[in-house]
């Protein structure tokens, strides 16, 4: 019997906390960046181990102005991975720099580090690019090997800036994710998103962590370049004087989004107990279905849990992911695949001229990908529904 209602992939959990602040400030004479913008982005710093933060629009604007920030331009070589969501890639597009992808370790389905020091080794013998920077993206919010990927940047003189899209909370050897702590002579950014399915939502928004010098140069670029220490400057009478001192972007955060952000950060472990609560309940109801494989946490790391992603072994099956997919839409069960690797769509394909095998692993990994629901407004029923659906699916199908 399929369940009576449908079971969203990832909807928000947004409580009254959050709808009351967000009245609050829309009746108050402030709603764009303001106050809370700057509480939010104080009391996530603390919450990450970072210095200070700047909050803006997405996830993707934090990874723009962290490039840009760091003077990425034409000529620059900027390594990531192919298992990732476009926008990853885009930026480093829109700066004008050439992204260089990386295949991905078939375990974790993170930047695989011996496959970035082949890149990283092949662009310094070709000698027409300059290899500048990083991007590892923690995959479902499981952290990359980050000893390896630091250790390469160090050795390259590579700039590292983390896709925490996935990872908040996570750490990787004893540093929370958003620290930027790094090797001497590395800069580490990091950049989270609040997109609607994300950990902590502000409808969409994002956060960029990193040195002070770094995070001043990214928040020029977050608002037009326009500098505010000229007003500082110019005194009390010059408050209506600014200097653009960059060609800047325009994706600072607002207030509303804010004090959605700043009541999500409060409950953020609890619906991180939430999350773990749901994964170790598709553990103990899955990890004995051989047509399976699941998600594991390497030792060393603690991983944010954004997504829960199967994967099928095809082999053991008579049905492949798409027809999986459609067997659990049938029985109400919503689910997603993360990700169709940045390789195989047109845009990178046709511009890059790659083939679909030039990253084998990510290839082969991504036919076989399913995400589960994961969130935390799944109640143990959901759950166990999820499961015996996929129990059906796969007694129905085996081989
Ligand atoms: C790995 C990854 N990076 C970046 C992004 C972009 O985040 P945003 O929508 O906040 O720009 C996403 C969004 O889903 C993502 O999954």
């Amino acid at each position: 019997m399929p369940r009576a209602s449908f079971l969203p992939f990832s909807p928000p959990w947004i409580g009254d906390e959050e709808i009351d602040e967000v009245i609050d400030t829309l009746r108050s004479d402030w709603i764009t960046t303001g106050p809370k913008t700057k509480e939010f982005e104080r009391r996530f710093a603390a919450r990450v181990d970072a210095p200070d933060a700047v909050a803006v629009s997405s996830c993707t604007d934090a990874l723009l102005v962290a490039l840009a920030a760091l003077g990425i331009g034409p000529g620059d070589a900027v390594f990531s991975t192919t298992m990732t969501f476009c926008s990853t890639i885009h930026v480093i597009e829109h700066l004008g720099a050439r992204p260089i992808l990386v295949d991905v370790d078939p375990v974790t389905l993170d930047l695989d580090p011996d496959q970035l020091e082949i890149a990283v080794e092949k662009v310094l013998a070709d000698g027409e690019l300059r290899p500048r920077a990083v991007m590892p993206v923690h995959y479902a919010g499981g952290p990359c090997d980050m000893g390896r990927i630091d250790a390469i940047a160090e050795r390259f003189g590579l700039a590292i800036v983390e896709d925490a899209a996935h990872a908040l909370p996570a750490t990787v050897g004893g540093r929370t994710i958003g620290d930027p702590s790094a090797p001497a002579g590395v800069v580490r950014a990091t950049a989270f998103s609040f997109y609607a399915t994300k950990n902590l939502t502000t409808a969409e928004g994002g956060m960029l962590t990193g040195p002070p010098e770094l995070l001043e140069e990214a928040r020029l670029w977050s608002l037009h370049g326009m500098s505010r220490d000229a007003w500082k400057r110019y005194g009390k009478g010059g408050a209506w004087y600014y200097e653009v001192i960059r060609p800047g972007f325009k994706c600072n955060m607002t207030d509303i989004q804010a004090s959605l952000g700043l009541h999500q950060l409060a409950k953020l472990d609890e619906m991180q107990r939430r999350r773990h609560h749901v994964v170790e309940r598709y553990g103990a109801g899955l990890a004995h279905r051989t047509e399976l494989e699941l998600p594991v946490e390497p030792t060393g790391t603690s991983s944010a849990w954004h997504l829960y992603p199967i994967r099928l072994h095809l082999d053991r099956l008579r049905i492949d992911r798409a027809g999986f997919i459609d067997e659990m839409t049938e029985r109400n069960i919503g689910t997603s695949v993360h990700f169709i690797p940045v390789h195989l769509h047109p845009y990178y394909r046709d511009r890059y001229r790659y083939e679909a095998d030039d990253f084998p692993v990510a290839r082969r990994e991504y036919e076989r990908l399913v995400s589960l629901p994961l969130h935390p407004r799944l109640t143990d029923d959901d759950v166990d529904d999820v499961v015996t659906s996929i129990a059906e699916i796969v007694e129905q199908h085996r081989r």
